[in-house]
């Protein structure tokens, strides 16, 4: 650990000296080779066994990165509950319908009983988003480690970080590219809804009074038999699934769905309206490789959004809770 600081001041100074830019020092590949061999290997098996047992774990981890890495930073600001002074995240209405909090917790006991206090939870929540995306059939990402764990919550700052699901497309490329990821990435990005399921609070803004004249009208029938009432009641679980043919896989149906007018939110099927997004929806829908490849490109960038590296974070020893000390 010592060496692996030393080292990082030494090219620190040297890459300033130089008028580079110091990012590289910040995160690095297997950052826990000396500390926590096993790090990235623990996560993996843990990750795999939830899937076995809840599949739609792997799922959670998609979209749990994404809302943590689009606020502020990559640093598991989300896991925190409201107790001593914090609000917790969890209580936005954005972060409506996120699950599986509880085996985040599962993976962390598994990396303390082998490396007490060392594996940070923003790792991962980075690392498990990765090896999930693999359980789904997606592209395996190479990601790097170091980051800390924030000691607060970002909730005042949610409303204007994650785009909600009726923003206008020129509004989300915006929010995307403050956090470097171009209208390519975000265009692959999004293809991460070709997993999972959305809640009919989400929907029903396109199917009642009218519906949407741009929809699939096969597709508003089969929308409007999951979501029979115009307004929802938030605590029944109604949900419908943008992907009928394969929810649990990563693949680009997302977009051969938006060819055909059946995306479910409105900022989906806005991706092919908008003539910026859609020759990209067109090529993601024609080769899934070319999405695969911009997914994980894109996938990155977004896990090493303004991650904490120094002494203004910590490594938590319950991902739920900032550490006592
Ligand atoms: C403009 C950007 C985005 C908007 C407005 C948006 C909005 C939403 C909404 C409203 C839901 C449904 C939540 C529910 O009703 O339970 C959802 C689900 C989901 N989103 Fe996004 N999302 C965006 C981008 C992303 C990105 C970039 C990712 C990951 C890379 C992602 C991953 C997911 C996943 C995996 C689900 C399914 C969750 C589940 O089944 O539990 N989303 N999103
Ligand atoms: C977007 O949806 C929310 C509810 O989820 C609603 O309060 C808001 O008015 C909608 N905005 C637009 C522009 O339709």
């Amino acid at each position: 650990m010592a060496t692996q600081k030393l080292l990082c001041n030494l090219s620190l100074i040297f890459l300033l000296f130089f008028h580079f830019h110091y990012g590289t020092c910040e995160l690095q590949l297997n950052y826990y080779s000396q500390t926590c061999p096993n790090a990235e290997e623990i996560v993996k098996e843990q990750v795999i066994s939830l899937y076995h047992k809840h599949g739609n774990t792997a799922v959670s981890w998609l979209r749990t990165l994404f809302h943590d890495c689009m606020v502020q930073s990559c640093d598991a600001s989300l896991l925190l509950e409201s107790i001593n002074g914090i609000q917790s995240e969890k209580i936005s209405t954005r972060n409506m319908g996120m699950r599986n909090f509880k085996y985040i917790n599962t993976i962390k006991d598994a990396l303390e009983s082998s490396c007490p206090m060392t594996v940070s939870c923003a790792d991962i929540l980075a690392l498990s988003a990765r090896d999930g995306a693999v359980m789904l059939g997606g592209p395996r990402v190479e990601m790097k480690t170091g980051r800390k764990d924030s000691k607060v919550s970002h909730l005042a700052e949610i409303d204007a970080s994650l785009p909600n699901h009726n923003d206008s497309m020129m509004y989300v490329l915006a929010r995307f590219q403050s956090v470097g990821i171009d209208v390519e990435g975000t265009v692959a990005l999004l293809g991460a809804h070709s997993v999972g399921r959305v809640h009919c609070l989400n929907i029903v803004d396109r199917l009642y009074p009218t519906v949407d004249p741009t929809m699939d009208p096969n597709y508003a029938k089969y929308l409007m038999g999951r979501c029979p009432h115009p307004n929802p009641d938030p605590t029944v679980v109604e949900y419908a699934r943008s992907d009928r043919e394969s929810p649990m896989i990563l693949d680009n149906m997302y977009y051969k769905n938006l060819m055909k007018n059946k995306g479910l939110l409105t900022v989906d099927q806005e991706l092919l309206s908008n003539p910026i997004t859609s020759p990209y929806v067109e090529k993601m829908a024609a080769d899934n490789a070319y999405f695969h490849e911009q997914f994980s490109k894109a996938l990155l960038i977004l896990s090493e959004n303004n991650p904490i590296t120094g002494d203004d974070g910590e490594v938590r020893t319950d991902c739920r809770f900032v550490n006592r000390d």
